[in-house]
C-alpha cells in the first residue's frame, strides 16, 4: 500500500498577516515547480488571523490540483453557539482550511484538553468533510518510566472511538514525543517508526487492516532539513508535523525538496 506523504507546517502562535502572506508566497513559488502528483501533500496551518489570506494565495497557486492545503490549528466540536474563543468546523471550511490539527500537546498541557474532548473534536471534523490531523506523544517522564506504548494506545483508542473505518482512514495522526517538541532532539528515527508501527496495530485493532494501511501517520518533533530523509526512509513514517522549521521558506522547502527525493 503506497500511502502519499504529507508535509504540515504547523506555525503554532506566529506570524502577523504581512509575514504569513511572505512566508506562504514563499512556499508557493517553490511548489509550483512541481505538478501536485509530483509533491507530498502540504499541509500548512497558519494562525486564525491569517487563514483567509493564505487560503486565497494556495487557490491562486492551483485549484485544479492542489499544491498547498490549509489547516486550522484547533477547532471546537460544536457548530456555533456561545463559545467565546472557539472556532467552528464550519468556519474553518469557510476559510479555506481541509485539515485540522487536533490534541497538540501544546493543547493539552496549557488548555487541559482531554481525549474525550480530541474525539468530539475528530468526529466533528470528519463530519464536516475535513480530516483530523491527530497529535499524541508521551512526555519524558514516561518515557523514562518505560509506559510510552501503553499511553500512547490509549490516546489513540480515546481520539478514534466511535469513528467509523471509513472515517479513520482519511485520518492522519502525528506521533509527535513532547520532549523532542521545540528541543532540538529529535527522536531516534528507527525508534520513531517502531512507535508508528506500534500506532499502526492499534489502529488495525480499532478499525480494521485496511484503515491501518491507509491512515497517514507523521513524526513530528524538531524536524529539519537535516533529519528528513532518514526519517522518510522508514517503512511506517508517512511524513513530518514541523514547527520551527516550517517558519522559514527555505527550510521548508528543503523539507519538502528531500521528502520528494525519498518518498514520493
Ligand atoms: P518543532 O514542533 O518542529 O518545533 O519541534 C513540532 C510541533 O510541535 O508540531
Amino acid at each position: 500500500m503506497s500511502r502519499k506523504p504529507i508535509i504540515a507546517g504547523n506555525w503554532k502562535m506566529n506570524l502577523l498577516q504581512s509575514e504569513s502572506k511572505a512566508l506562504f508566497e514563499g512556499i508557493k513559488s517553490f511548489v509550483s515547480n512541481y505538478s501536485a502528483t509530483q509533491l507530498p501533500t502540504v499541509v500548512i496551518a497558519p494562525v486564525f488571523t491569517s487563514l483567509n489570506q493564505v487560503s486565497a494565495i494556495a487557490c491562486d497557486c492551483g485549484c485544479e490540483g492542489t499544491r498547498l492545503s490549509v489547516a486550522g490549528q484547533n477547532c471546537h466540536w460544536e457548530s456555533s453557539g456561545a463559545y467565546t474563543g472557539e472556532i467552528s468546523v464550519e468556519m474553518l471550511k469557510d476559510a479555506g482550511c481541509s485539515y485540522v490539527i487536533i490534541g497538540h500537546s501544546e493543547r493539552r498541557q496549557y488548555f487541559s484538553e482531554s481525549d474525550e474532548m480530541i474525539n468530539k473534536k475528530a468526529k466533528a471534523i470528519l463530519a464536516g468533510g475535513l480530516i483530523p490531523i491527530i497529535c499524541c506523544g508521551e512526555s519524558l517522564e514516561q518515557r523514562e518510566s518505560g509506559v510510552t506504548d501503553s499511553w500512547i494506545a490509549s490516546q489513540i483508542r480515546a481520539a478514534l472511538a466511535g469513528i467509523s473505518s471509513e472515517d479513520v482512514a482519511k485520518s492522519v495522526i502525528a506521533y509527535e514525543p513532547i520532549w523532542a517538541i521545540g528541543t532540538g532532539k529529535s527522536c531516534d528515527s528507527e525508534e520513531a517508526n517502531r512507535v508508528i508501527k506500534m500506532i499502526r496495530g492499534v489502529v488495525s485493532e480499532v478499525a480494521g487492516s485496511q484503515a491501518a494501511d491507509s491512515i497517514r501517520i507523521l513524526y513530528g518533533g524538531s524536524v529539519k532539513p537535516s533529519t528528513i530523509e532518514e526519517q522518510m526512509s522508514k517503512s511506517d513514517i508517512d511524513g513530518a508535523l514541523i514547527g520551527g522549521a516550517s517558519l522559514k521558506a527555505e527550510s521548508f522547502n528543503e523539507i519538502i525538496e528531500k521528502t520528494m527525493k525519498v518518498a514520493v
